[in-house]
């Protein structure tokens, strides 16, 4: 054993030499712009404008810059309504934008795509009666319940006669930017997946729709064992 004074002065350097260390960990670790010893500079001084500063290089003085007149963003431009909006001549289109192509494999990536993003609220059918909405009507009907008093707007039926009127241009604006209680699904979805949704959305409407003279006749008899 050595004797306490050792051990006590071994301890102590052990300290001391932890010490240093200890320090330049903790300077190192708190920002401080006006630190008087920069060993490591770390791109803190640069010539740089800061937000809401003034900028004598311009006759406004402003150092944020106004977008430049006239600027468009890269893949925003509202050029083609009719691709970008629905709108042809100021009027919801028709028909799909010359870019895309009216295809089956079009349309059952909009039934696909319907099926993920629309199903919840409107129902796989269309008759608003999708999951959220059932979940939503349980809890409105339980008046002690979490929820008791307040107004829910059920997604609305896609088969109802004014949604049928509908043209495909509008539809793909309503997929795009939401209308009234529902909410756009711009940044979700891509714009040509939402002109195969609306595609689909009228291919719904019309399975729903349709009379015996929609069936080619070759196929009619198999429609024999349903109604009409
Ligand atoms: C979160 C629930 C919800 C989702 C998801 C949803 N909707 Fe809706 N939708 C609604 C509600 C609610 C309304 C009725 C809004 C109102 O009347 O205020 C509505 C209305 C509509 C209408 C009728 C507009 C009119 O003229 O009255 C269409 C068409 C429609 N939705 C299509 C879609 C499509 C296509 C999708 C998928 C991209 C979709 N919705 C996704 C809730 C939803």
């Amino acid at each position: 054993m050595p004797p306490r004074w050792l051990i006590f002065i071994a301890l102590l350097a052990t300290i001391a030499a932890v010490l240093p260390f200890a320090i330049v960990a903790r300077v190192r670790a708190t920002p401080d712009a006006n630190r008087g010893v920069h060993i490591f500079q770390d791109m803190v001084f640069q010539p740089k404008f800061k937000t809401q500063t003034k900028n004598p290089l311009f006759a406004d003085q402003r150092s944020m810059r106004p977008a430049v007149l006239g600027a468009v963003a890269r893949d925003e431009t509202y050029i083609d309504a009719h691709y970008w909006d629905g709108t042809v001549q100021g009027e919801w289109a028709e028909s799909l934008p010359s870019q895309l192509q009216l295809t089956d494999a079009f349309i059952k990536r909009g039934q696909e795509r319907f099926n993920i993003y629309c199903s919840a609220c409107h129902g796989f059918s269309g008759y608003g009666n999708g999951i959220v909405n059932q979940r939503a009507m349980a809890l409105m009907a339980d008046t002690n319940g979490p929820v008791a008093g307040t107004r829910w707007v059920a997604a609305k039926s896609l088969h109802d006669p004014l949604v049928r009127e509908h043209r495909l241009g509008m539809l793909f604006n309503i997929v795009s930017n939401g209308i009234r209680n529902m909410a756009g699904y711009q940044g979700q979805i891509t714009t040509d997946d939402r002109w195969a949704i609306a595609c689909y959305v009228q291919a719904l409407q019309r399975s729903q729709n349709a009379s015996t003279q929609d069936v080619p006749p070759e196929l009619r008899k198999d429609l024999s064992l349903l109604k009409n």
